[in-house]
C-alpha cells in the first residue's frame, strides 16, 4: 500500500523560483519521444533565496540535464522517484534538460499519450511532470515556445498552445514551432499530432479582433461538428455581452480524442475533448447530448478568463476556476434554452449526487484542507457545490455589483494564480457586504438543512415563519457554525401570491432573506388569510428545506407556483409522499389519489404549457434519490415501489399518456428548444405506456425505433423497449438493428453498450459480462469502461444492488484490474461502493467486503486514497 504524505493547503508556500520562458522541444519517433527543455529560471525574491532547485518529475528517463551549457555532474544534482534536485544554483540561470518518455505505453492517459494513432496530452492537473522535469505547480506561470518535430509526412497536424511561429520541411523532418504569449501554468499545456481534418469558422470579437475558430477530428467525423461550431460562437458572444470578456488570441482550435479520462480540457488556444463531448448530428446525438456539447464547449471556453487568464494558486483552489466556470455554463444554457428546465436539472443533480457525497466519507469542502490524490477531488462538491456559491454570491449582490466584482477579479488579477478569498474580497470590495460569514461555505463541509415551521395569527393579519438552520457532522468536522443562507421565498394565497411586508419595507411579490442566525422568525404582515409559503425559490441554496406541507398545498404550487423549480419540487414532493408511504408499508392511498389527481391535471393542459418543464414535472425521483433518505435503506424495496408506482401511473393515466404522445407526433422536427421539448415529454408518455404489458404498445414503440428520423427518438424507444420485461423479442430484435445501423459509430455503440448495462429486469450482471467480451468493448477506452461498467454500478440501482452483493464484487474486482492501467478512471468507478453505510444488511457489509478485498491489492494512490477514507467509520 501507499504510504506516500498528505498534501496540505496549511503547508502552502510560495515558490522558491520561477520560470520566465519555456522551451520545449518534441522530437515523435515511432515507439518513444524525447523532450529538450529549456527553462528560464529565477529564484522568486519573495522566496528562499538558499533553497536548492526541486522540480517534479515522474517516470522520466533523464538523458541529458546542464545549466547555461554547462553540463552537471552526478553530485550536482540528485533523481528520486517524483523529484530532481539541483544543488547551489544560482540567482538566474538556465536549465537544459533532456527526458525520454514512452507515449505508446502511456495508459494511464495522463501526460502525453497516443490516442487512435494521434498523439495527444492531458496534463492537469499534475501530468506535465511525466513530460518533462518542471514546477509543475500552478503558481508558476511562464511563457511557452513548443517546437515539434516528426518525419516529414508523418502527421498532417503539429499543435500546441498560442500562435504558429513556423512550418518547415528540413532533412526530411517537419518542424513546427508554436509560441504562446500568455504567461499559463504547466496543467494548461496542450500538444497534438495527428492527421486530422479540420472545420473553419471565424468570430469578429466586440473590439474588432478576427478570430480563426478550427475544430479537428478524424476525417469520418467531420460532419459532426456543426453543432459545437455554433456552441462557440454562442458562447464567445455571451462572454462578451454578459461579462464583458473578449478572446485574447488570433485562433481557437478544439481537437477531438476518443480517450480520454475526463470530458474536456481548456488547455491555452488548444482544448482538447473526449469525441463524446464535441461531435454531434442529429441522425445519430440524443437531444440530451447535444445539450451537454452546447454547455461543455461553452464551459472550456469560458475557462480562458476564468482559469487561464486568472488561475488558481494551489489545487487547493480548484473551485475557484471550476466552480465560477459552472456556475457561468449554467446561466449561459439557461439563457440558450429553458431557464426553469436548466434550474431543475442542476438542482436535481446537487440534490441526488452531491448531497449525498456531502453526506458520505468523502465530504470535503468546496476548499478542500488535504488530500493524497488532487485526481480524487474534482468532485461534485468542488464543481456543482462550488457553482452554487457563486451563484448565491451573484444573488446577495444582485447583478451589477455581481459584475462589477467579476469585472475588478479579472483586472485586478490578470496573469496570476489566486485564491477563492481573493475572488470573495472583490465581491466584498465593490458591494461593501459584509461577506466574513458568508465565506463558512468554502471551508465546511455537509450539507444545511432548514427547518421551517410557520403560524398564522387572523387577529393581527400576520404570518411568521420560523427557521432554523443546522448543518450535520461530517468526516473530520464534528461542529459546525451557522452560514449566510440566501432563502428566496413568496407567500400563496388563493388570489396568487400576495405583497410580502417585513417591518413596514414592502418587497413585493417575492424576495431573498438573508438567514445567518441558528434560528429566527421573519414575520410578514397584512397577509388577509394563511398562505402556503414557496421557499428556496430557484434552488436558492443548496441546502435541505423541511417544512410540513399538506398534499393539497403540494398540489397547489406545483399547479400554480411561477418558479419552475418550485413546482418541480412540489411535485418531487407529492411522490415522496406516495413512496415513503409504499416503502415504510404505510398508507399511501390518500397521498397517491392527489399525486395522481395532480399528474392528470398536468397532463390535461399539455398543449399549453413548457412541455421540457412538463416532462420534468412529470418523472418520478431516482431511487439513489430516494435512498437517501434512509440510513438504512432497503435497495430491493424502493426499486420494487418505485416501480410499483410508475405502472400505477402508467395505468390510471393510460388515455392521457396515449393522448399526449399521438398529439405531438407531428411537431418534432428539428434541434429548436420547442422541438426537444416535444419529444422530452412524448418520449417520457412512451416510457409510461411501455410500463404495460400490450403488443399494442410494444408495436407503437417498434414502430417509433424503425422510422425515427433522429437519434432521440430512435434510442428513447430502443430503452423503452430493452428496459420492458415484457419486451424481450422485441427488443433483441431492435438491439440487433440498432447494432447493424450503428456498429461504425463508437459513440453509438457506447450507447448500445449502456441501454443494456441499465437494464432494470433479468440477470444484468450476468449480461454485462456478455458485453465485456464483446467485440465492441475496449477496456482501455475509458468511454467503453463508462458506458458498461459505470452504468451498471451507478445508473442500475436495482441490479447493482442485488441481494447476493455480486456485483459489488464484481466492481471491486474491474477497479483492481483497471487500476493497473489507469488509476484515475478506476478511483472514479469506486464512487458507488463508497455509499456503503446508507444500506441495510446485508448490503453495507457486503459493500464493505468489496471494498475490504481491494485493500489486500497493490493500490495507486489515487484508488488507496478513496477506498481507505470510505472504510474510516466516523
Ligand atoms: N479542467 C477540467 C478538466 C479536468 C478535470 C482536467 C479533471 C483534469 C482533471 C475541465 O474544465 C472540466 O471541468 N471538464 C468537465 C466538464 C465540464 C463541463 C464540467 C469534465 O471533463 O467532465
Ligand atoms: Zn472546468
Amino acid at each position: 500500500m501507499s504510504t506516500t504524505a498528505m498534501t496540505l493547503l496549511a503547508d502552502y508556500r510560495i515558490p522558491d523560483f520561477l520560470i520566465e520562458k519555456t522551451h520545449l522541444t518534441f522530437e515523435l519517433h515511432e515507439g518513444y519521444t524525447d523532450v529538450s527543455s529549456q527553462l528560464s529560471m529565477v529564484r522568486n525574491p519573495k522566496g528562499d533565496q538558499a533553497a536548492h532547485a526541486v522540480l517534479h518529475g515522474e517516470q522520466l528517463e533523464l538523458l541529458a540535464l546542464a545549466i547555461n551549457d554547462r553540463a552537471l555532474q552526478p553530485t550536482d544534482y540528485q533523481c528520486t522517484a517524483h523529484t530532481l534536485t539541483i544543488y547551489n544554483v544560482e540567482e538566474r540561470f538556465v536549465l537544459h534538460c533532456k527526458t525520454r518518455i514512452y507515449p505508446e505505453k502511456n495508459t494511464a492517459l495522463e501526460g502525453l499519450y497516443r490516442s487512435s494513432g494521434m498523439y495527444c496530452t492531458q496534463c492537469e492537473a499534475e501530468g506535465f511532470r511525466k513530460i518533462t522535469y518542471y514546477l509543475d505547480r500552478p503558481d508558476v506561470m511562464s511563457e511557452f515556445d513548443t517546437i515539434i518535430i516528426a518525419d516529414e509526412g508523418a502527421f498532417s497536424v503539429m499543435l500546441s498552445n498560442g500562435n504558429c511561429l513556423s512550418d518547415r520541411i528540413e532533412n526530411g523532418k517537419r518542424i513546427v514551432h508554436w509560441h504562446d504569449p500568455f504567461k499559463k501554468p504547466s496543467y494548461l499545456f496542450a500538444l497534438v499530432s495527428g492527421n486530422l481534418s479540420c472545420l473553419e469558422d471565424r468570430f469578429v470579437t466586440q473590439s474588432g479582433r478576427d478570430v480563426l475558430l478550427q475544430i479537428y477530428t478524424e476525417a469520418k467525423d467531420q460532419d459532426k461538428c456543426d453543432f459545437a461550431m455554433q456552441s462557440l460562437k454562442n458562447a464567445m458572444r455571451w462572454d462578451e455581452e454578459v461579462y464583458g470578456r473578449e478572446y485574447d488570441l488570433d485562433r481557437f482550435m478544439i481537437v477531438a480524442v476518443d480517450d480520454f479520462n475526463m470530458g474536456v480540457m481548456e488547455n491555452k488556444g488548444l482544448n482538447i475533448f473526449n469525441t463524446s463531448c464535441v461531435l454531434a448530428h442529429p441522425k445519430s446525438t440524443t437531444d440530451a447530448a447535444f445539450q451537454r456539447v452546447e454547455s461543455v464547449v461553452a464551459h472550456e471556453y469560458f475557462h480562458n478568463w476564468s482559469g487561464n487568464r486568472v488561475t488558481c494558486r494551489d489545487w487547493f483552489q480548484l473551485s475557484l476556476k471550476e466552480g465560477l466556470t459552472v456556475y457561468r455554463d449554467e446561466e449561459f444554457s439557461a439563457a440558450m434554452n429553458s431557464c426553469a428546465v436548466k434550474r431543475i436539472e442542476d438542482a436535481s443533480f446537487m440534490r441526488s449526487v452531491q448531497f449525498v457525497e456531502d453526506a458520505g466519507p468523502m465530504a470535503h469542502p468546496v476548499r478542500p484542507e488535504s488530500y493524497l490524490e488532487i485526481s480524487n477531488f474534482y468532485t461534485m462538491t468542488i464543481y456543482e457545490k462550488g457553482a452554487e456559491v457563486v451563484r448565491m454570491l451573484a444573488n446577495i449582490l444582485g447583478p451589477k455589483d455581481y459584475r462589477k466584482g467579476t469585472d475588478l477579479y479579472f483586472s485586478r488579477f490578470d496573469g496570476q494564480a489566486v485564491t477563492c478569498d481573493d475572488f470573495v474580497a472583490c465581491m466584498e470590495e465593490v458591494s461593501a457586504k459584509d461577506l466574513r460569514q458568508f465565506r463558512l461555505w468554502y471551508a465546511q463541509a455537509g450539507t444545511p438543512q432548514l427547518h421551517i415551521s410557520d403560524s398564522y395569527d387572523v387577529a393581527r393579519q400576520q404570518y411568521r415563519l420560523n427557521v432554523r438552520q443546522s448543518t450535520p457532522p461530517t468526516a473530520g468536522q464534528a461542529v459546525k457554525q451557522a452560514l449566510h443562507i440566501p432563502l428566496k421565498l413568496a407567500l400563496y394565497g388563493k388570489q396568487g401570491a400576495q405583497t410580502l411586508i417585513i417591518e413596514g419595507v414592502n418587497y413585493g411579490m417575492e424576495t431573498v432573506i438573508d438567514i445567518s442566525q441558528a434560528e429566527q422568525t421573519l414575520v410578514f404582515d397584512n397577509i388577509s388569510e394563511k398562505p402556503v409559503p414557496s421557499l428556496l425559490r430557484g434552488f436558492s441554496a443548496p441546502v435541505k428545506v423541511h417544512y410540513d406541507y399538506q398534499l393539497a398545498q403540494l398540489q397547489q404550487l406545483a399547479l400554480l407556483d411561477s418558479d419552475g423549480f418550485c413546482r418541480w419540487d412540489a411535485m418531487q414532493g407529492l411522490m415522496r409522499n406516495v413512496l415513503n408511504a409504499r416503502i415504510e408499508g404505510g398508507d399511501h392511498t390518500a397521498a397517491q389519489v392527489v399525486l395522481i389527481a395532480t399528474l392528470k391535471q398536468l397532463l390535461e393542459r399539455f398543449s399549453t404549457m413548457d412541455a421540457a418543464l412538463l416532462a420534468c414535472l412529470l418523472t418520478l425521483p431516482s431511487e439513489q434519490y430516494l435512498a437517501s433518505f434512509y440510513d438504512a435503506a432497503n435497495p430491493a424495496v424502493i426499486g420494487q415501489e418505485r416501480a410499483a408506482l410508475h405502472y400505477h401511473i402508467a395505468v390510471e393515466l393510460q388515455a392521457q399518456w396515449q393522448h399526449c404522445y399521438d398529439a405531438l407526433a407531428g411537431n418534432v422536427q428539428g434541434l429548436s428548444a420547442e422541438a426537444m421539448a416535444a419529444r422530452s415529454l412524448r418520449n417520457t408518455a412512451l416510457s409510461y405506456l411501455l410500463d404495460m404489458d400490450s403488443a399494442q404498445y410494444r408495436s407503437m414503440a417498434m414502430q417509433q425505433f424503425a422510422q425515427a428520423d433522429n437519434m432521440t427518438n430512435q434510442f428513447a424507444a430502443l430503452k423503452a423497449l430493452v428496459h420492458a420485461e415484457h419486451a424481450q423479442l422485441e427488443a433483441k430484435q431492435a438491439l440487433q438493428a440498432f447494432y447493424q445501423q450503428w456498429q461504425h459509430d463508437a459513440l453509438v455503440v457506447n450507447m448500445w453498450l449502456q441501454v443494456q448495462a441499465t437494464r432494470p429486469w433479468g440477470d444484468t450482471l450476468l449480461l454485462v459480462h456478455e458485453l465485456l467480451q464483446h467485440a465492441a468493448f475496449d477496456g482501455s477506452n475509458p468511454n467503453k469502461l463508462r458506458a458498461v461498467i459505470a452504468a451498471f454500478a451507478q445508473q442500475n440501482f436495482i441490479q447493482f444492488h442485488r441481494a447476493d452483493g455480486a456485483a459489488y464484487q464484481f466492481l471491486a474486482e474491474q477497479i483492481a484490474d483497471i487500476d493497473q492501467r489507469n488509476p484515475q478512471i478506476a478511483a472514479r468507478l469506486l464512487t458507488p461502493l463508497t455509499h456503503w453505510q446508507q444500506f441495510v444488511a446485508p448490503h453495507g457489509a457486503l459493500m464493505r467486503a468489496a471494498l475490504a478485498s481491494l485493500t489486500e491489492r497493490q493500490l495507486s494512490k489515487d484508488v488507496y486514497e478513496v477506498v481507505s477514507k470510505s472504510l474510516t467509520v466516523n
